[in-house]
């Protein structure tokens, strides 16, 4: 599947979301064929998780201010699976299916935060429970070393870390996406570095 050309089922995909995902490839130094490769995986993988409506709802709440949940999900998971075939060129094995449920599913915990946490630092500590939570119990085919990638993924600002190269894999993927999107905030204020 071209995520350039193919049309998809997925009701969050609209033309924009499309345009500022190639954006955000390009921007980030990645082909459209690694991205088509990428996309391609996520489908395959992720498909009734990207065809769920909790999936479809992170698209309406806002996150680090100048994205969605499921946009943000969206460059975590692309980016997962970049680091993902970096280790298998190597030689490395990797659990692409664990990849992409892990990235998908991570943030899931976020939507209604507002509501169920207290504050940003409770919400930055439970969220990974929640969202390893709301995988097991809406898509069980997830596997466990999915689910342990999830509920770790804010490590260091949780105790527990990673024990997998999945759980790895999704730190790195969701704090360097994280810090180009606070980046592109800081970009778009125009702010000369003293
Ligand atoms: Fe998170
Ligand atoms: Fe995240």
């Amino acid at each position: 599947m071209s995520f350039l050309k193919d049309s998809s089922d997925f009701k969050w995909l609209t033309g924009e979301v499309k345009d500022r995902i190639i954006k955000w490839q390009f921007a980030n130094g990645v082909k459209m064929t690694d991205t088509d490769r990428a996309f391609s995986d996520l489908c395959f993988y992720g498909e009734d998780i990207l065809k769920s409506d909790i999936f479809a709802l992170a698209f309406e709440q806002v996150h680090h201010n100048i994205s969605t949940v499921g946009e943000h999900t969206l460059h975590v998971a692309l980016k997962a699976l970049d680091i993902a075939y970096d280790f298998q060129n190597k030689g490395i094995s990797v659990n692409i299916e664990s990849v992409v449920c892990a990235a998908l599913c991570h943030d899931l915990g976020i939507l209604g935060r507002h509501e169920k946490f207290k504050n940003n630092l409770v919400c930055c500590f439970l969220h990974p429970r929640h969202s390893a939570d709301i995988a097991r119990d809406s898509f069980p085919f997830v596997s466990y070393e999915a689910y342990k990638a999830i509920a770790c993924h804010m490590f260091p600002a949780t105790p527990i870390p990673p024990t997998t190269l999945t759980g790895l894999i999704l730190i790195w993927a969701d704090k360097s996406c994280s810090v180009n999107e606070v980046r592109g905030i800081i970009d778009s204020l125009d702010v000369v570095p003293a």
